[in-house]
């Protein structure tokens, strides 16, 4: 292997930068270049590459976001826009890829190494920590930590004016992001889409549970409703009328941010690894951590839904905030 593109796509995830300046600086130790494919899979179609070099690379292991940008691609669900990206890897001499994302990412780069025979090593990006394969993704520390930060914020004014108040947090179809910070914020409750009756868990603990409470607060993920906080938020106002019940959405803020240690030195490890694994002419992997040591998994199985929800942490929020 000579020459590496490297892309980020999907969500943007803080600690991006960390994994793509681990990528370039481990292919220059080995002599091999690095080719930055901007956009994703967009860029890939159109042509946006641009050499990476040790200095391209300085200066961004504490910033957030990507450098290379990231884009979600519609065209290149098609196979002609594929045919194109490969049309352009080839045109750039890219030889083999690692891609930084998440589930769609690497159906993506699953496509290109199935059609097209094209190494890659997928590596787990995204805030959501919802991948199989790595127990935890880059950027999912930074974007916990955020949301504990932004609850404490909240929960002084819901002790000010004694109210409850439900806290919307992403994670699309998965409740990782709300079961830790809720059991790091004190919540009241944590409502997942992985777990079926916490609404009416809820509920019962509004009805008969301590009536001391001068604040309280809900973290809902924003998979769990059709309606996400909103809706909810409306249901507890009808049925309890006598509490005063505030929404708030965190929203993008969790995407964004300098990554924490964790997140950087997750980063630099994967960064190594692929290369490393490339190398070693392994592809069609993505490599995670797993107990702390470097895992690989096929792309196929990465993209699963994680089962692995820590439900016992559902648990400690309820008899913790008892
Ligand atoms: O996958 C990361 C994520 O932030 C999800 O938690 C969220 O559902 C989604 O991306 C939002 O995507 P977009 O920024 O494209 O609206």
């Amino acid at each position: 292997i000579k020459n590496i593109g490297v892309f980020t796509s999907g969500g943007d995830a803080p600690g991006m930068n960390a994994a793509i300046r681990a990528v370039v600086r481990t292919a220059l130790y080995h002599d091999m270049q690095v080719t930055g494919i901007r956009r994703g899979y967009e860029g890939m179609i159109n042509g946006d590459y641009e050499f990476l070099h040790r200095k391209s690379v300085s200066n961004i292991i504490q910033r957030g976001g990507t450098i290379l940008k990231s884009a979600r691609s519609e065209q290149f669900k098609t196979a002609e826009g594929r045919k194109l990206a490969h049309y352009q890897l080839k045109k750039h001499n890219v030889d083999a890829l690692v891609a930084i994302g998440g589930d769609g990412t690497f159906t993506g780069a699953k496509a290109l190494y199935e059609e097209f025979g094209i190494p890659v090593i997928g590596l787990p990006g995204t805030i959501d920590n919802d991948l199989t394969g790595t127990d935890y993704t880059i950027g999912y520390d930074t974007a916990i930590n955020t949301v504990i930060n932004a609850v404490d914020k909240i929960r002084d004014t819901a002790e000010s004016h004694d109210r409850l108040f439900i806290v919307e947090v992403m994670g699309r179809d998965s409740g990782m992001i709300a079961l830790r910070t809720g059991v790091a914020s004190g919540a009241e409750s944590v409502l997942i889409p992985e777990s079926k009756d916490d609404l009416v868990g809820l509920f019962d603990r509004l009805e008969n549970g301590r009536k001391d409470k001068s604040s309280r607060i809900v973290i809902v993920a924003e998979g769990e409703q059709e309606g996400g906080a909103f809706h909810i938020g409306n249901i507890v106002k009808e049925k309890f009328p006598h509490i005063d019940t505030r929404v708030s959405i965190l929203g993008h803020i969790q995407r964004g941010g300098k990554p924490t240690c964790m997140d950087r030195v997750l980063a630099s490890r994967l960064g190594y690894a692929a290369v490393e694994a490339l190398k070693a002419g392994r592809s069609g992997e993505m490599i995670g951590v797993i107990h702390d040591e470097i895992a690989y998994t096929p792309l196929e199985k990465a993209i699963e839904k994680s089962s692995e929800i820590n439900l016992n942490l559902l648990k400690i929020v309820e008899i913790l905030s008892l």
